[in-house]
């Protein structure tokens, strides 16, 4: 067994209050392409950045709906890995834990976690852009043209305006309930599992940070190096499907982690 992984079970096996902090390298092994992949497609271009602004809905809500039906379908044909699997088999096995994701995506949910803290929105919670009301997720999304197309926005069955998607747009503040559940949470682990961010996009990034600050013990997931290295006790170099199981597996052993 690789010497980090032990390490990495021996801080699991120990904890009482667990907080798993995910990023988009959670769904890239389910085929969800990470928030810094290029954009493939009538996407490819356009920055991913450049979409998810309100400018950019205000300016083409057709455009930027249809990003996000495309995004959406792309979802509803991924499949949680086992990544997503060992996540709720840490859930699972201590109550005390708070799942907070930074991923639109419900491939969590679809594992098995009750109430992930969606600290950026889901791609499955619309809502009127006028009203704020909650709108109905379009189930009849046909399945998307591979390289995506332009759908105009439903309009609000309450005061007709424009339905747009329930996520985070950059330059807008995040849900005031879930970041105060997210610090909360993270102010009282003993410890904390990011895996799959490049702790890029504050104010979400803080929050690994804010456990560490807090005395919470640290470890990372992910292929790459990132700005959590510096505060992550143990650095697990690999993909989520394969580094999660391997930790569930080595701290409490024969966890069945297959696909339900
Ligand atoms: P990014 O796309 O910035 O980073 C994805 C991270 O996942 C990178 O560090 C990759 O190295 C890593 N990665 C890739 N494949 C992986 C795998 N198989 N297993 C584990 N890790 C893997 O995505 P986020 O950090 O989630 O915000 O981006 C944070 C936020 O930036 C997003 O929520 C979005 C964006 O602005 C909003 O939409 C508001």
């Amino acid at each position: 067994m690789e010497h980090a992984t032990r390490d990495a079970a021996v801080l699991l096996g120990q904890a009482r209050r667990v907080v798993v902090f995910t990023g988009a390298g959670m769904s890239a092994e389910s085929g969800v392409p990470t928030f810094r992949d290029a954009l493939t497609g009538l996407w490819r271009r356009f920055d991913a950045q450049a979409l998810a602004t309100p400018e950019a809905f205000h300016d083409d809500p057709a455009l930027v709906w249809g990003w996000y039906e495309w995004r959406r379908s792309a979802v509803r044909r991924a499949r949680p890995n086992a990544g997503h699997r060992a996540v709720a088999a840490i859930e699972a096995r201590i109550p005390d834990s708070v799942l907070i994701t930074q991923n639109v995506d419900d491939l969590h949910e679809r594992a098995g976690s009750a109430a992930p803290v969606h600290l950026h929105g889901s791609l499955f919670a619309p809502r009127c852009a006028a009203c704020a009301r909650p709108a109905p997720a379009p189930d009849g999304v046909a399945e998307e043209p591979a390289d995506g197309r332009r759908v105009p926005p439903p309009r609000c069955g309450h005061c007709a305006g424009l339905v747009r998607p329930g996520v985070v747009w950059f330059g807008e503040a995040l849900p005031q309930e879930a970041l105060a559940a997210a610090v909360e949470a993270a102010s009282a682990c003993d410890l904390l599992i990011t895996v799959g961010t490049s702790g890029l996009v504050y104010p979400a990034a803080e929050i690994p940070h804010l456990a560490a600050r807090r005395g919470a013990a640290v470890i990372q997931v992910n292929p790459d190096e990132t700005p959590l290295d510096r505060v992550a006790d143990v650095n697990l170099r690999g993909p989520a499907a394969q580094a999660l199981p391997a930790l569930v597996e080595a701290a409490w052993g024969g966890t069945d982690l297959r696909a339900g």
